[in-house]
């Protein structure tokens, strides 16, 4: 009787997703579905072709809390899915810090289900609607995002995967003129998860209540850094054509320095309009940041020294101030060896670009008595999450610029604190090589 329920189920799923056309790579999951029939699963549909350029998805991203009871489709989903987390050309479409270390729950109305990234499929984990129960906003779809402690013991690296996880999702979500946003997630542990899981991130989807309304407006008055130029490289590509290497060489132009700070750390070349009272923030940052206090400084690296990027003003967004988009120089001279001795990739050396995501512990501590203080080793994981985000979108930019890069560990925290000529309230997280990809 079950076999009979499950495969009357299937049916009508399958009947009810049209298949689109654009597809690149897709796996097809049938075989699969057929071995594992005490498993319920459902095939999801191929990923909806988006046009739009790497830079627009980037500049596009902000977070939307309130959304219409419109569905969000089966084709939106799966495009959101796979872009996220599916097995691209082989390949995951982030890079495993560590293992790739992370696992998607998907909470429907019906019932609660895990993403099988290598079949590109839902299996039913649970029935019920826990999207109330665990979301801070109410939306059509919840997506979780959890740590897999099995395959990963370092709950940093993990975050800092999620967070790559999660720049896609809001990527291709908001091209799809959909919306999400991050949340803490601790909640996601009511739906019952194995001991090995741990939960980290919420992201709700749906149809953003005010629509996207943006005007172009790059604030340049400040800079010394070239205009942020659209590439020819449409998003999906970068995704999937992502450029990693470990051999380094070549050159970097001050346009592509320009993009590849921006794509770091900047500020979106759009005015957002489309505000509601909950969301007052008018320039959106490239990636997000828990309570928006962006913590993260950033340097570059190159062979004659040490610069420090300005994107802004400082709590720029309770007056609304320009952006900067600038880059100070702090140091003279070529660091680039002693930098790729304290990483976990010496060969980095050769790069003519390394950025270094810093944590400025100050940053985190809001304003005493008003805002909460993250600057505890409790809280640490979602500025990794954040400094993945970052990375991440230097990982895409460069791809489009004819670049490669990398993401790499500071293995030794005072020599590079000393570098950059830091104390202990900064701690280095994250180190991104650039460069033409050398055989
Ligand atoms: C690790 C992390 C946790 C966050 N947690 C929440 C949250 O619990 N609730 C929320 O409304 N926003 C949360 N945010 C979103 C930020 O508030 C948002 O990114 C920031 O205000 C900037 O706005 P924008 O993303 O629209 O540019 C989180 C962001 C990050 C990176």
């Amino acid at each position: 009787m079950k076999r009979i329920v499950i495969v009357v189920v299937t049916l009508l799923l399958s009947t009810a997703f049209m298949p689109v056309i654009n597809v690149v790579n897709f796996p097809n999951s049938s075989n699969y579905a057929k071995k594992e029939e005490s498993l319920q699963i459902y095939e999801l549909p191929a990923p909806i072709k988006i046009d739009i350029s790497l830079e627009e998805a980037i500049a596009r991203r902000k977070s939307v809390r309130e959304f219409t009871e419109e569905p969000v489709s089966e084709e939106e989903l799966s495009t959101i899915l796979w872009y996220a987390y599916g097995y691209i050309n082989g390949k995951r479409p982030v890079h495993a810090i560590d293992k790739n270390a992370a696992q998607i729950y998907v909470l429907k109305e019906d019932g609660v289900y895990k993403y099988d990234a290598l079949n590109h499929s839902l299996i039913l984990y649970k029935t019920g609607d826990y999207r109330k129960k665990v979301a801070q906003y109410e939306a059509p779809i919840q997506l979780g995002l959890v740590w897999n402690k099995s395959k990963s013991s370092n709950e940093y690296y993990a975050s800092a995967e999620i967070g790559q996880i999660g720049q896609n999702i809001y990527f291709v979500t908001n091209a799809l003129n959909l919306g999400t946003v991050t949340t803490v997630g601790f909640t996601l542990s009511l739906i019952g998860l194995p001991s090995n899981e741990e939960p980290k991130i919420i992201m709700p989807l749906g149809h953003p209540k005010y629509p996207y309304n943006f005007t172009y407006k790059p604030m340049l008055l400040l800079s010394n850094l070239p205009c942020i130029q659209n590439s020819s490289m449409p998003l999906l590509t970068a995704i999937e054509e992502r450029s990693e290497t470990t051999t380094f060489g070549g050159e970097i132009t001050k346009q592509q320095l320009s993009q590849i700070l921006w794509a770091a750390y900047g500020f979106s070349y759009y005015i957002d309009h489309s505000l509601s009272e909950k969301n007052k923030i008018a320039r959106h940052r490239v990636v997000p940041s828990a309570h928006a206090y962006y913590p993260l400084k950033i340097y570059a690296i190159t062979e004659d020294g040490i610069y420090k990027y300005f994107a802004g003003l400082y709590r720029y967004y309770m007056w609304n101030l320009p952006v900067l988009h600038t880059v100070v120089k702090i140091r003279n001279g070529d660091f680039r060896k002693e930098i790729a001795e304290a990483s976990s990739l010496p060969s980095i050396e050769n790069a003519p670009l390394i950025i270094i995501s810093v944590l400025s512990l100050r940053m985190t501590k809001g304003m005493i008595g008003l805002w909460d203080d993250f600057s505890s080793e409790e809280y640490r994981w979602m500025w990794y999450y954040e400094a993945g985000a970052s990375a991440y979108n230097v990982l895409l930019e460069s791809t489009a610029w004819n670049l490669s890069a990398n993401i790499v560990l500071p293995t030794d925290i005072d020599t590079i604190r000393s570098l950059l000529r830091l104390n202990e309230e900064y701690i280095p997280l994250l180190i991104v090589p650039v460069g033409e990809k050398m055989h």
